[in-house]
């Protein structure tokens, strides 16, 4: 299909009319996108909405002749780089054509997809970034040889590229990105951090940007949470939908064309309502080493780009990008407001919370090393186990929570729990005892919001849960409080 940029065009009347602002022209005719048909002039609209009341709903473009209009009804729009034409419908004074392409095996197909739109649609900058690459690549010479399917794809291959969702990838080597997404059996780091900060909540609608196998969509859907996403691999077909919410976790890191970095970056935020959830590795996560330059990042074994970021990198990307500067909530992870009450609002409550929080509170006395080494050897293996126990729950450990074949050997030896407790305390040192409290309130908080959404009581918390939440924030209620307000950068009393 030849490509002529938006000109003047006579109406279907003959009547030249001012610019059309929405359309691309070819030959003699104009098409026109569904979606902008509220830019068409009113004669062009009314011809449209007429064939629609004859032809139906089964079409997304619209093309405009001088002799009249048809409806074409091209794959998906949205995820098809270069959708194939399927049918076309041409409304005659005597009744309606219907072209069926489905059977084809070589329909016409369309290119500069972002000509069909409105001027401030959405899709525009990505499509259009498709054509700058196709053009950049000389592969729109002699446009009306590319018309159709096949004649497309054999220029592609003799090009030596293949086109991945709306980017174009050398054959030899195209860069996998898919296969960085890893199969979750929990919550992503981000969008953890998105319940913890009681962004996801119950009502509230997440849109998971760049989803991968999709399982952070599964997980919120399963608490009953109102999730949906969309990934140029796994899940092309699905809307990019606004939400409350966006995540778009890990994506920016798997990229390795900084301007399209910038692009999904600016593509993921339009869709976000509220907030936007912005997460890459980060540097030091995994070492470099070994792994080949590209770029500003390394292609790894598995033919798949990484780019480590350090926090300033990517508070700066974000902010080139989106005009507004991120709050970093965690290594790697930033969010971006879309109001700006709503960030003031979110950095007074971590301002309030670090009040109440102040570091070094909470210690309690009972953490205070214990420096009691005597007959430390001879006990270290028992006070290992207690050690050991009291990392994994984040506190203390119950009698019947150590292993049996321990308490028996506690007992035997003469060393009360109290003792070997404090004795691993001393071990183990606080920073890590305190670490593990952190970590497992978070998990803990997390896991409550997670049971709130799903309307689980406190009857259905295992006893261990419910020793958790008497030790970590004494009751349930304050713990699903916890789980929306505040994080203590520090641990509640031993
Ligand atoms: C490391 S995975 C992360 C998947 C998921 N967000 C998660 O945290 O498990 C990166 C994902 O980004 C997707 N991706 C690659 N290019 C993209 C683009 N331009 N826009 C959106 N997603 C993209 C890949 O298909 C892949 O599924």
């Amino acid at each position: 299909m030849a490509m002529l940029r938006h000109e003047e065009v006579k109406s279907c009347s003959g009547r030249s009319k001012s610019p059309r602002k929405v359309g691309k022209r070819v030959g003699g005719a104009a098409y026109v996108h569904i979606s902008a048909l509220g830019e068409l002039a009113d004669e062009e609209r009314a011809q449209i909405e007429a064939a629609r009341e004859r032809i139906g709903e089964h079409w997304n473009v619209a093309k405009i002749t001088t002799k009249g209009v048809s409806l074409l009804a091209y794959e998906d729009f949205e995820t098809a780089a270069f959708p194939r034409l399927r049918h076309a419908w041409r409304l005659k004074t005597d009744g309606v054509d219907h072209d069926d392409y489905t059977q084809r095996d070589n329909p016409p197909i369309l290119h500069r997809k972002e000509l069909l739109l409105g001027a401030n649609d959405p899709r525009v900058e990505l499509f259009a970034d498709l054509t700058r690459q196709i053009v950049e690549r000389g592969l729109l010479a002699d446009p009306h040889r590319i018309g159709t399917a096949r004649a497309w794809e054999k220029r592609l291959e003799q090009a030596g590229v293949v086109v991945i969702g709306h980017r174009l990838a050398d054959r030899a080597a195209p860069i996998a990105r898919h296969r960085t997404a890893i199969a979750r059996n929990r919550l992503s780091a981000p969008m953890q951090q998105l319940v913890l900060h009681g962004f996801i909540a119950d009502k509230v609608s997440v849109f998971d940007y760049g989803c991968g196998q999709g399982d952070d969509i599964r997980v919120l859907r399963e608490s009953g949470i109102e999730a949906s996403g969309w990934d140029p691999y796994f899940a092309p077909a699905a809307p990019r939908a606004e939400a409350e919410v966006v995540n778009l976790g890990f994506v920016l890191n798997v990229i390795e064309a900084p301007g399209e970095r910038i692009e999904v970056l600016r593509r993921a935020f339009s869709l976000a309502r509220r907030v936007l959830a912005v997460s890459t590795m980060v540097t030091g996560q995994r070492p470099a080493d070994g792994l080949r330059s590209h770029g500003d990042g390394h292609l790894t074994s598995r033919g798949t780009f990484q780019k480590y970021f350090a926090q300033s990198e990517l508070r700066e990307l974000i902010a080139e990008a989106l005009g507004r500067d991120p709050v970093a909530v965690a290594p790697g992870v930033m969010f971006a407001f879309r109001q700006a009450e709503d960030e003031q609002e979110f950095l007074e409550r971590r301002q309030s919370r670090e009040r109440q929080w102040p570091s070094g509170v909470g210690l309690g006395p009972s953490l205070r090393i214990a420096q009691d080494n005597v007959q430390r050897s001879r006990f270290t293996p028992l006070v290992d186990d207690v050690a050991a126990t009291w990392l994994e729950l984040g506190r203390p450990p119950l009698r019947d929570e150590i292993s049996p074949l321990t308490s028996a050997a506690l007992r035997d030896a003469g060393l009360s729990l109290e003792r070997a407790t404090r004795l691993a305390a001393d071990r183990v040192g606080h920073d890590r005892l305190i670490a593990s409290a952190i970590s497992r309130r978070e998990d803990l908080t997390l896991f409550l919001a997670m049971c709130k959404f799903r309307r689980r009581s406190d009857a259905s918390l295992s006893e261990r849960l419910r020793r958790d939440v008497r030790h970590f924030f004494s009751s349930l209620a304050k713990a699903e409080e916890a789980g929306t307000v505040t994080l203590p950068p520090d641990l509640p009393s031993f």
